[in-house]
């Protein structure tokens, strides 16, 4: 028994993405600056720090939309670094998931056809990904909308579509950069369920982009600080937002908490 579980524990606790001594130059900007960290199997994982600080570009160097300057990443079995072609890259970002802020759907396809669009490019016959699409739909709540066009869709329902197919190849990855932030409170809630339900039902990876400190309270087991291309600060949410260490993190929680309580 106790075997049994010590295994459950040690798989839970895999490493999924590493980064060792990452950097990123754009120009004179050092974006993304010596970053070594780990994020482990079926996490969620928050990464907050101020625009600018290269949260995005982190997380865009996991999926090589962006090259390395310097260090390596290790996804999964794949080791990325700045000699990495983009044409060995195609098996690690089926691996892969992104959602965005602005969704970045097919405004002229409908729904099934954007769920359906990763499908195509990783050559699943047709009969497939019909079952797949409706499946993914009737997961995230829009088996209605198959049909329609993402321009008679809300922000929320949008999202929606942004998962589904960013799950379309049932990568272990989901990148979520700032997934929520155009949409309400209340489908901000909805959403951050749906993104649970995917970490508990799949066992998908998630790595969080926000500037909302409930986003990150609410579904992040673990949260990196940025700042200036750094991670100042790193560990379980709980405690880096109850006893925060770096003035960077003090300050941060601190903004975001007048924000959030509606008084100056
Ligand atoms: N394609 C690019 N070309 C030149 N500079 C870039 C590029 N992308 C990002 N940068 C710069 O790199 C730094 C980090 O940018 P990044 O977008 O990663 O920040 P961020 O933390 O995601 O900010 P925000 O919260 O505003 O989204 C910034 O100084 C930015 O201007
Ligand atoms: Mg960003």
């Amino acid at each position: 028994m106790s075997s049994q579980l010590d295994n459950a524990r040690s798989e839970n606790h895999e490493v999924l993405i590493r980064f060792d001594d990452v950097s990123k130059v754009f120009g004179d900007v050092n974006a993304v600056d010596g970053i070594s960290f780990s994020i482990l199997q079926g996490e969620i994982f928050g990464i907050i720090g101020r625009s600018g600080a290269g949260k995005s570009t982190l997380v865009r160097l996991i999926n090589a939309l962006e090259k390395l300057s310097g260090g390596e990443i290790y996804v999964d079995d794949v080791k990325i670094t700045s000699k990495t072609r983009s044409s060995d890259l195609k098996q690690l970002r089926t691996n892969i998931g992104m959602i965005f802020q602005s969704f970045n759907l097919f405004g002229s396809r409908t729904v099934f056809k954007n769920v359906e669009y990763p499908l195509k490019l990783a050559g699943v016959d047709k009969a497939q990904r019909r079952t797949r699409v409706l499946e993914l739909l009737d997961f995230v709540g829009l088996a209605e909308k198959a049909d329609v066009y993402p321009s008679k869709l809300s922000g929320g329902q949008k999202q929606r579509v942004g998962i589904a197919r960013a799950l379309a190849t049932n990568p272990k990855i989901l990148l979520a950069d700032e997934a929520t932030s155009a949409l309400d409170p209340e489908t901000t809630l909805d959403i951050l369920k749906l993104l649970k339900k995917v970490n508990v039902e799949f066992k998908t990876t998630i790595v969080v982009i926000t500037h909302t400190m409930s986003v990150v309270k609410l579904i992040c087991d673990k949260v990196a600080v940025m700042n200036d291309g750094k991670v100042v600060e790193i560990g379980e949410t709980s405690k880096v937002f109850e006893n925060p260490q770096h003035e960077v993190t003090k300050n941060f929680i601190s903004t975001l908490r007048t924000l959030e309580s509606g008084k100056l």
